[in-house]
């Protein structure tokens, strides 16, 4: 009996992402071109730059992963492709290639969610998650929970009013200078921090609801980076190691916190941490000490698929086969697509 392969392709934003899930078996093989270095010149991500750097890297890119793992094209069954939340250009080149090969196979072509992708993503090495959970997305367009009661059915009980959490990390890490993304080589810095010397707010952390804001946490790191004086902090890496490890105590602290609350709210035991954010090591280990002490499951991506990969459409993709889904000529895309739509 022929295999069911899917073809993942995800080009949302800044990473062009390619992957090939094997139903019933799990992830066969991936490859992912990172633009960073590219958008790091302009202090942030350049739609247009993104656009183009995915149009000459996507299909030799496609191409590299059917030759190393000696298959053909016609070896797959389905091909699945982030359709939206993200960057219009981005998300068209994306969607293009997938519909054009789809038809040219003559294979269905499924449009996947992007926020579904990272909220799943903890399937690629966990296939027995228990539903129903409660998900903490955290990247760098989001920061919500969501009551995932079984697959395709989400309910947003929090989300931020402003910044998200991602966000936040790499506005804090350019104002302590750190090239962008900033997220993780702060989260680095802040491993040498000591995070009681400039205790910073932890904002909503007692709000009563499920909600975050991050952006005046970024204007305190701001204001306290003036107070202490610009020029000082930016040449002496103890002071920035310092700030680094109190922001990254506060942002973790709700973060926890909320996670902990939405737990109680419908007596839920099981717990999947997704995104960029979800590879920060920090939160990790609160996360994993708040689980032990109250006694519910955690589950995360490998590190490598918290942020963006080819890797978790194709899953999601393969799921979507799994509830035999089959995709369309013509196509369009949602840059814009509420999870719960
Ligand atoms: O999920 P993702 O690739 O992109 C979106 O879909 O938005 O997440 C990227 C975000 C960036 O803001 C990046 O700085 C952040 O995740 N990030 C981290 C860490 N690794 C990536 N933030 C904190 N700690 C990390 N270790
Ligand atoms: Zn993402």
């Amino acid at each position: 009996m022929k295999q069911t392969l899917v073809l993942g392709i995800e080009t949302s934003c800044d990473e062009t992402g390619v992957a090939l899930y094997e139903l019933g078996k799990g992830l066969k093989a991936h490859k992912l071109y990172s633009q960073i270095k590219m958008h790091a010149e302009y202090g942030g991500v350049v739609p247009e730059l993104a656009s183009r750097d995915h149009v000459r890297k996507l299909i030799p890119l496609i191409r590299e992963l059917f030759n190393e793992n000696k298959l053909s094209l016609d070896a797959i069954s389905a091909i699945a492709y982030t359709k939206g939340p993200g960057l219009s250009g981005a998300l068209l080149v994306g969607t293009t290639v997938a519909n054009t090969l789809g038809y040219a196979l003559r294979t269905p072509v499924i449009g996947i969610h992007h926020l579904e992708a990272h909220l799943l993503s903890p399937l690629l090495s966990n296939p027995e998650i228990i539903f129903p959970f409660i998900a903490l997305l955290v990247s760098g367009g989001h920061t919500q929970i969501i009551r995932v009661d079984q697959i395709g059915n989400y309910k947003i009980l929090g989300d931020t009013r402003d910044d998200a959490a991602g966000e936040a990390f790499d506005k804090t890490g350019k104002i302590l200078g750190l090239p962008y993304p900033g997220g993780a080589l702060l989260s680095q810095l802040a491993t040498h921090g000591d995070a009681t010397k400039y205790p910073l707010p932890k904002p909503m952390l007692n709000s009563g609801d499920l909600d975050f804001s991050f952006s005046g946490l970024k204007t305190a790191v701001a204001q306290l980076v003036r107070k202490l004086d610009v020029e000082v902090v930016l040449r002496s890496d103890v002071m920035k190691a310092d700030i680094a490890a109190s922001f990254q105590e506060s942002v973790t602290d709700v973060l926890t916190a909320k996670c902990c609350a939405a737990l109680r709210v419908d007596d839920f035991s099981s717990l999947v941490v997704a995104g960029g954010v979800g590879a920060n090591t920090e939160l990790r280990r609160k996360i994993n000490q708040a689980s032990k002490k109250v006694g519910f499951r955690v589950y995360y991506p490998p590190i490598e698929f918290c942020t963006d990969n080819g890797a978790m459409v194709a899953l999601v993709g393969a799921l979507r086969v799994t509830e035999g889904a089959s995709g369309a000529l013509p196509f369009n895309i949602r840059p814009r697509w509420p999870l719960n739509t």
